[in-house]
């Protein structure tokens, strides 16, 4: 479960990292809605990498603190640093959004299977958040 842990703070960084940059990369007629939203994806993620981190050293686990490990770990991928448009950036995003649902299911089984109630409990508040992100996503989408 400390890799699986692991690999969500990885996904997380680098999501945190991706969303930044679309809020400072982003053009077109919707920019202020945009730049706007993105920066209050970021700050949530940013709040949810302190407490996976926190989470995972209070199981006694070792946790990834470098970017190389991140990067090296992470299946969401870095954007480029170039100028983007919102069409390209919420198809990527709900992408996002949909790893990081896939990473959470898999802690919350193994964790289930293990009776270790707190992570369970944290992965459902993700899962929610997740999932209703990808819902308003979708429809942005459509
Ligand atoms: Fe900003």
């Amino acid at each position: 479960m400390c890799d699986d842990l692991n690999l969500l703070l990885s996904n997380l960084n680098v999501f945190y990292r991706k969303l930044q940059n679309y809020h400072w990369n982003i053009t077109g007629k919707d920019f202020f809605t945009t730049h706007e939203k993105l920066e209050d994806y970021y700050n949530e993620i940013n709040e949810q990498i302190d407490e996976i981190a926190e989470h995972i050293i209070s199981k006694d686990c070792r946790v990834m603190a470098t970017m190389k490990e991140y990067l090296e770990t992470a299946q969401i991928k870095e954007a480029e640093s170039k100028k983007i448009r919102s069409e390209e950036v919420w198809k990527d995003v709900l992408q996002g959004y949909e790893t990081l649902i896939e990473n959470c299911k898999k802690i919350k089984e193994e964790a289930d299977s293990e009776n270790a109630y707190t992570t369970s409990a944290l992965m459902d508040d993700y899962l929610k958040d997740y999932k209703k992100k990808c819902w308003m996503l979708n429809q942005v989408n459509s």
